[in-house]
């Protein structure tokens, strides 16, 4: 039996037909989209408008404010670098917990251009205090950047008070929403932000492409510069097979929602109880703030890389990377204060849309079985339980 996939905040499998349409549009389009002159090159300068406008449609944006990248990351490095570039301020607000592919960029731009970066401290569930946010924005800042929802322990944000205040001010709000799109309803307008980032390969589109929500008010410095750019803002021939997949993907992302608004939430919860419930077991994603589909779990004093190595029916990530004679932990698990021997042990769980209740159950018996065979080994089996832990 194939292992149960419960890595799909890393990447959503491409489904089968955002695959014929991926291949569909490689072999009918075979020109460039950005070419007007002929027939053909306008057929596909039409797909492109098609897949523009679905994708649009999942975050409530309109299609001339998309702009498509090469995936979350460089969405996320063009707004940041691109706010910067535009404005004499020189202070950029973001937070402990950002994906990586923010808090690089952000870093390079305190160590290459002396920017004055706060980086907003979080507490040990993820969540943000917005008063305290409210609070250090001023109109002396050039970008707030704060995700929409965690990719490692699914905290939620509560974008819509802080993005007024920042429009009150004249700064723009960046979120990256790649975690929440596909997972829960998105509204840019509901969320009052200026930039929004996403990725397709998330949500079940092909890889290789991603894309910048900007508000049509905002002006956006091009990071890329050649010919023939998309929306004006990003040059080079577009990748038309793949933004015709990421348009199919994200009108079949909207369709779950819109139909089965509860399916990712079920098994989601049957994860989450199941993980609860094997003893030693500490929870680490919030219980009410977080995304569905996201579930982490630590179980102290046990190595979270030997529970997965121990149990290949599943597939799922760690919160820690290792080199050749270190671990380093993930900027999330650094900035959430958890008991010193959870660090090392926390388990992302993400099922996707498609992943059954009975995969749920083959999982959770492997997790069980691993988890108390570790614990035997480490002498655990007295240690404090879940319930203790959280008191
Ligand atoms: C929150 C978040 N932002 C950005 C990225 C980067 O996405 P991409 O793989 O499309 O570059 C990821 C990927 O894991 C992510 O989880």
């Amino acid at each position: 039996m194939e292992p149960v996939y419960l890595d799909h905040a890393a990447h959503g499998p491409i489904r089968p037909s955002v695959l014929d349409a991926y291949r569909d549009a490689a072999c009918r389009w075979a020109v460039n989209a950005n070419n007007l002159s002929h027939a053909r090159g306008r057929s596909a300068a039409a797909a492109l408008d098609t897949a523009r406008e679905k994708t649009s449609v999942l975050i409530g944006a309109t299609p001339n404010e998309i702009t498509f990248t090469s995936g979350a990351t460089e969405s996320n490095n063009w707004v940041i670098f691109g706010a910067a570039l535009r404005t004499n301020r020189r202070r950029i607000i973001t937070v402990a917990t950002e994906h990586v592919s923010v808090l690089a960029p952000v870093a390079a731009l305190r160590e290459r251009h002396g920017f004055d970066v706060t980086l907003l401290e979080v507490d040990r569930w993820g969540r943000l205090d917005p008063q305290r946010v409210i609070e250090a924005v001023d109109d002396q800042v050039a970008l707030v950047s704060i995700m929409l929802a965690n990719n490692e322990i699914g905290t939620r944000h509560d974008l819509a008070p802080i993005g007024e205040h920042c429009r009150t001010l004249g700064v723009p709000l960046h979120t990256d929403i790649t975690q929440a799109v596909g997972r829960i309803p998105v509204d840019v307008c509901t969320l009052q932000a200026s930039f929004a980032t996403f990725s397709s390969h998330k949500i079940h589109g092909p890889l290789g492409i991603g894309a910048l929500w900007k508000h049509p008010d905002e002006t956006l410095v091009p990071l890329l510069l050649g010919g023939r750019p998309d929306q004006g803002l990003r040059p080079g021939t577009i990748n038309l097979p793949a933004a015709v997949g990421f348009g199919v993907a994200s009108e079949e992302a909207a369709d779950r929602l819109n139909h089965d608004p509860h399916g990712l939430q079920r098994t989601t919860e049957r994860l989450s109880a199941g993980l609860e419930s094997i003893r030693g077991a500490l929870r680490v994603s919030p219980v009410e703030d977080a995304v569905t589909g996201i579930v982490n779990v630590a179980f102290p004093g046990v190595d979270a890389r030997e529970v997965l190595d121990a149990t290949p029916e599943i597939i799922g990530a760690t919160g820690s990377a290792c080199s050749a004679h270190t671990v380093t932990l993930s900027p999330v698990i650094e900035a959430i204060d958890l008991p010193r021997d959870a660090r090392l042990s926390c388990i992302r769980l993400s099922p996707g849309w498609f992943t059954t209740e009975n995969e749920i159950d083959v999982a959770l018996e492997a997790m069980t079985s691993t988890v108390r065979t570790l614990r035997e080994r480490n002498g655990l089996s007295k240690a404090r339980t879940n319930r203790e832990y959280q008191a």
